[in-house]
């Protein structure tokens, strides 16, 4: 465990972040410029950040967790551009700058977004080449890989936007919504989390206590983001408000209230919090980000 703040890890993901996308032919320059607009329009960074704390608690090395969390965050920009399309959630604004396909067009939009997805695991396979000869290290790798595949995939995310696409003017239950949100988003948070302790090399107990710490934090995560569309301010936000009614999908304010949604909010920041307890100051870094993140919204 190194003494490194929130602040350190942020920084070192926006000075890497564009050096590890591929070097592409001039002749696909506009897919690189769009991959770039997206990257580059900023956001909190959150996953990568949450990667490289869960390594460093683990007693990982967070040079060598880099390509990982850069990674992550390609995987979750192109999750973004593909959401926001006419035929997703058709937004306009993100990042505080217009969406990839205001700016590039639908076609180009939607390649920017496979682009990104590909470089992913091209600069997590990349730097697996390099350990053929250290099996642990190795193992280390690929479980990380392992864990950013089963988030993003058809198991977590892709089946959690499947199912709030089809979950938009519909009833849907609370056991719904629930499927929703872990799938859509908390799976990808939880990737972050295990991934960057796989990389630190956890043992099976701290990889349990992570592995809770990250459910309950990105359910709190998209409850949040459900309450900031109605509450939030745009400019802070930097996307549309009120964009889930228009669209009449299935969040936690249209199904509970937001009352009772503040209330759930806490109640996961807790549940997250608590199950960090044990390793007190050790965990600063990550039980803050739960904290933080709930006062976002309260
Ligand atoms: C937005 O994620 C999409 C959700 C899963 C709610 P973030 O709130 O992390 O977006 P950026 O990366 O900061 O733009
Ligand atoms: C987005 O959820 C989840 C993913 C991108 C996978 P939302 O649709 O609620 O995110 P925002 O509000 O557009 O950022
Ligand atoms: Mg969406
Ligand atoms: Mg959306
Ligand atoms: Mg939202």
């Amino acid at each position: 465990m190194n003494d490194f703040t929130f602040d350190d890890y942020r920084q070192f993901v926006e000075e890497n972040l564009t050096g590890f996308l591929p070097d592409v032919d001039h002749k696909s320059i506009t897919l690189y410029e769009s991959m770039k607009y997206s990257v580059n329009a900023g956001g909190k960074r959150i996953r990568p950040i949450l990667l490289l704390a869960a390594c460093d608690f683990c007693g990982g090395n967070i040079n060598e967790a880099l390509p990982y969390a850069c990674a992550l965050e390609y995987i979750h920009t192109y999750s973004l551009i593909h959401d926001d399309l006419p035929c997703m959630d058709d937004d306009d604004l993100r990042r505080g700058l217009p969406t990839n396909h205001k700016v590039y067009g639908e076609a180009v939009a939607t390649l920017a977004g496979d682009g990104l997805l590909s470089s992913a695991f091209e600069l997590m396979t990349h730097d697996m080449l390099l350990y053929f000869d250290n099996p642990t290290e190795l193992k280390r790798r690929v479980s990380a890989c392992y864990e950013i595949a089963k988030g993003c995939g058809c198991r977590g995310m892709i089946a959690g936007q499947i199912a709030d696409i089809e979950a938009e003017n519909s009833t849907c239950s609370t056991e719904m919504l629930d499927y929703i949100h872990i799938t859509k988003t908390a799976d990808l948070i939880l990737s972050a989390v295990r991934a960057g302790a796989q990389l630190g090399g956890a043992d099976a107990d701290t990889l349990n206590d992570l592995t809770i710490f990250a459910e309950n934090l990105g359910l709190a995560f998209q409850i949040c983001d459900d309450i900031l569309d109605v509450e939030g301010d745009e400019t802070k936000l930097g996307k549309k408000t009120g964009m889930d009614e228009a669209n009449a999908k299935a969040t936690y304010p249209a199904i509970h209230g937001l009352e009772k949604s503040k209330e759930k909010l806490i109640e996961h920041t807790e549940n997250a919090i608590n199950a960090l307890a044990k390793y007190y100051d050790n965990a600063e870094i990550l039980t803050n980000l739960a904290k933080e993140l709930a006062v976002r919204a309260n």
